[in-house]
């Protein structure tokens, strides 16, 4: 499609675009007066409407009942987490007995990491792209510790070539080849958090189980981005947080996959609590452990409720919504967002450098950009301008246009505004 960068061409966008409406089921923060541009979804998704209520209803249960709440809440909260199930493996592709919503995504990674990376003679070695988010690589650090093992040893953070940015496909499955049997996993972000390159999941996992690796994926920057087919494509675990494009707000619940040859194998090694327990006899209190035969049995606690509230609301949005409707637009929006920012680097001279690719098949809805010359003032001064953006050092800004709430309009106005910084 061709693009023009004017208002009346992205109000034309809009008025074509399906999902339009679901803007209003949006809370958007404000800056004198006025709403603000929210670019930011990527790090923590807006509130949905109807969020309030619902915390006021678990409130009111709790004063109603207490401990019958258990039981007697309209939700009832010893099954609140099983109310997830159906739109979870919607979201991500699996089948209902290969997801669980529960704690949070680095705890998840460390539980599932304890179940998934099993070092073993020669084979010990833990691939992983390119500046992955710290967490992530903390979390491989200390396993490879847990195992006795030295993280510089085992730890393989995979670079793109000399003069790159984002990897190649290539390089990706031939690093994993020449590991071969030294490989004991590979665990990339579905999305890269700093680059927003997409990775192609089911060759990854392909390739990873062909030289005899596990393959899994933190999916913090991907769930709620881009459809995914985790059962499909094979992948052994994966784990997401439902904060960014989940929309449920800070530090909500996490959500966990395990694909069903393993979710209902007794002897992979799982660390236990009464949660994951049968539930036909957890409150026998027996002694001994007796894992669901599904993704449940990573769970050990019973449902933080509280957390899990708002992802209700959002995760019955996403439902509603579709992931491939969403992608639809997410794809128009993001290239429309690349058009834009080409146009605004045409008219100030201000050099832009995309980090993400420009193929759509490698990039979700982000798109990351280097600003020459400018340091982190920019983000406050975009900011006074009511523009909401995230910053990396050293001069890297992230931008997200999100298909649920961003407009094309909001796309144009963000472009006006960095013309009109970029030329004073
Ligand atoms: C890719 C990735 N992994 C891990 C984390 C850490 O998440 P949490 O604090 O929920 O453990 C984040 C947070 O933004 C992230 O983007």
């Amino acid at each position: 499609m061709d693009f023009q960068f004017n208002q009346g061409f992205a109000r034309t966008l809009d008025a074509s675009d399906k999902l339009a409406s679901y803007r209003e089921r949006f809370l958007f923060p404000q800056h004198n007066g006025k709403k603000v541009l929210y670019f930011t979804g990527n790090s923590l998704g807006l509130q949905p409407k109807g969020v309030k209520e619902a915390f006021a209803a678990e409130c009111d249960d709790w004063a109603t009942f207490g401990v019958e709440g258990h039981f007697l809440a309209r939700k009832p909260w010893y099954s609140y987490h099983e109310r997830f199930t159906a739109g979870a493996a919607q979201l991500v592709g699996a089948q209902e007995n290969e997801v669980v919503m529960m704690n949070q995504l680095t705890v998840n990674l460390n539980l599932l990491l304890v179940s998934f990376y099993r070092p073993a003679g020669k084979r010990r070695k833990i691939l992983f792209e390119a500046k992955p988010f710290p967490s992530d690589q903390y979390a491989f650090a200390s396993q490879a510790q847990l195992h006795g093992l030295n993280p510089d040893d085992v730890l393989v953070e995979l670079l793109p070539r000399e003069g790159e940015l984002t990897l190649r496909a290539e390089d990706i499955v031939n690093t994993i080849r020449e590991l071969g049997d030294e490989l004991a996993l590979v665990c990339f972000g579905g999305v890269n958090y700093f680059t927003g390159q997409l990775f192609d999941m089911k060759a990854i996992t392909s390739v990873a189980h062909e030289v005899g690796a596990m393959c899994g994926f933190d999916l913090a920057h991907t769930a709620g981005n881009v459809p995914l087919s985790l059962h499909d494509w094979n992948v052994d675990f994966a784990c997401w947080c439902t904060y960014k494009y989940l929309n449920s707000g800070p530090g909500s619940v996490g959500g966990v996959f395990v694909h069903e040859r393993h979710a209902n194998n007794r002897d992979l090694f799982r660390l236990a609590g009464w949660w994951g327990h049968n539930k036909e006899t957890r409150f026998k209190m027996g002694p001994e452990f007796d894992p669901i035969p599904t993704a449940e049995s990573w769970s050990m606690s019973n449902a933080p409720v509280f957390n899990m509230v708002a992802h209700e609301i959002s995760l019955g949005i996403f439902s509603e919504v579709g992931m491939q409707a969403l992608r639809e637009k997410s794809l128009r929006l993001t290239a429309y967002l690349d058009f834009v920012l080409k146009e605004v680097m045409r008219s100030t001279g201000q050099k832009l450098t995309r980090i993400t690719p420009e193929d759509p098949n490698q990039r979700g809805c982000q798109l990351s950009v280097i600003v020459e010359g400018h340091d982190r003032k920019l983000v406050h001064t975009l900011y006074e301008q009511g523009v909401v953006v995230d910053w990396r050092e050293p001069n890297v800004i992230r931008l997200a246009p999100v298909p649920l709430y961003n407009s094309f309009e909001d796309v144009y106005q963000l472009g006006k505004v960095l013309e009109q910084i970029f030329t004073h």
